[in-house]
């Protein structure tokens, strides 16, 4: 296993200076960019159980990979409220839907649907990405349009095909609960406002960490915590490049990349919408068109059906439209059953008293 290992890094190294340095430059140039602006949203974590195997894997210079901390801290009475207000049905206007009606935590934190469902049976015009680990990602929604997850919760509260309601009636509504206002003002000095609503959620949202999937305990210096056809996924990950866009800790999630880099994905699926042109609807640059928050890829496996546009039905047709429109290379059935292996090691575990 370990010789199989060494034969892989050598040849991670051959193929990375040969082939992604320079294919790729733009990106990896991008990413050290983002990643040393962003790196305070990625909280310091000591991995105590770090032995010297695995820390040629975290540390070594161009495994971008890296495991999520174990815990964080958090105020835990905050979290607690946030997460019942997560889970509660009057922040939306007729009282039918809450945040995890869209996110829900058995799901993988979606909904696993093409396009979501708000009030009134409304559809939305956009795939449901997941709550979980979103505190690792560098901004928030496809086009990054809320920089913080305090910031992002007021969106689908207003959104009317979401939650469509205001404030106002929020606030209105939580007064009349005893119970939810003494909460409130256990947690924060100033009690119920919109403020500490949004902090709340944040607070609760930050906690929906997933530790522990085979690839982190791995990357901790478990080599048996993956399966051979993960271990050769996870190098292939490497080898064709998909780490120059799916990198750091949620392995995803801190850069921006048209979806298209060496082909016209919108011209082959046709029906180009408002939400297709991305981080444009945001910044108004051409460059810009087209272009998504680069997803986390951690508990990918139970967040079907994939991309923004929701198109992709399983794991293997998202991987197949990886290779050919960001790679531009043919990648054969075996390898894209291999890296769905390693796909399918990135699903952690959250804490049960979370869900
Ligand atoms: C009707 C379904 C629906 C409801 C209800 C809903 N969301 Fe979402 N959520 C979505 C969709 C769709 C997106 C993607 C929107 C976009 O990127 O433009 C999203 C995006 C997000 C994101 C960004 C994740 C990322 O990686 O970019 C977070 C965080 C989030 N929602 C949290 C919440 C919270 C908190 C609530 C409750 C206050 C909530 N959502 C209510 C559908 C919903
Ligand atoms: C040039 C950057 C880039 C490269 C290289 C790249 N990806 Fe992606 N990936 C993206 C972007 C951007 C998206 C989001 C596209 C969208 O939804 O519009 C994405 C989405 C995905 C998704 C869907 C995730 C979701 O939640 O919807 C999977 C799975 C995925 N990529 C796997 C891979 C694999 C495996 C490779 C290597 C074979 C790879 N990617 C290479 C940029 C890249």
């Amino acid at each position: 296993m370990y010789l199989t290992i060494l034969k892989w890094r050598l040849k991670d190294n051959h193929f990375l200076k040969k082939l992604y340095l320079r294919r790729l430059s733009l990106c990896v140039l991008c990413s050290l960019i983002l990643s040393s602006c962003f790196s305070s949203h990625e909280p310091e974590e000591e991995i105590s159980a770090a032995s010297d195997e695995s820390i040629k894997y975290s540390n070594n210079s161009y495994d971008s990979l890296r495991p999520l901390p174990q815990s964080l801290k958090l105020d835990a009475k905050r979290v607690v409220l946030g997460k019942i207000l997560f889970h509660d049905t009057r922040l939306s206007k007729d009282n039918s839907t809450s945040c995890a009606s869209c996110h829900s935590l058995e799901k993988g934190g979606t909904d696993n649907l093409a396009r979501s469902i708000g009030i009134n049976g409304a559809i939305g015009s956009i795939n449901a990405p997941t709550v979980l680990n979103s505190g690792f990602n560098f901004v928030q929604f496809w086009d990054g349009r809320a920089v913080t997850l305090e910031e992002q919760v007021a969106s689908p509260i207003h959104n009317m095909t979401e939650m469509g309601s205001n404030w106002q009636e929020i606030i209105k509504k939580l007064s009349s609960d005893k119970q939810l206002t003494r909460k409130f003002r256990h947690a924060y000095i100033g009690g119920l406002t919109s403020e500490n609503i949004q902090d709340a959620i944040a607070s609760y949202e930050r906690a929906l960490i997933t530790p522990n999937s085979p690839f982190d305990k791995f990357l901790r210096g478990d080599l048996s915590a993956m399966n051979d056809e993960a271990l050769e996924g996870y190098h292939l990950f490497k080898d064709y490049g998909c780490d120059s866009c799916h990198q750091g800790m949620n392995i995803g999630g801190n850069m921006y990349q048209r979806l298209g880099v060496m082909d016209d994905y919108f011209r082959d699926r046709g029906n180009v919408t408002n939400e297709d042109y991305g981080r444009f609807n945001v910044t108004g640059l051409e460059s810009d068109k087209y272009k998504f928050k680069v997803p986390s890829l951690r508990n990918v496996a139970l967040t079907a059906p994939y991309f923004h546009d929701g198109s992709a039905k399983t794991l293997h047709d998202a991987v197949t439209v990886m290779t050919r429109y960001q790679l531009g290379k043919p990648v054969n059935g075996k390898d894209i059953n291999l890296l769905v292996a390693f796909l399918e090691g990135l699903t952690g575990e959250l804490e049960a008293s979370l869900k």
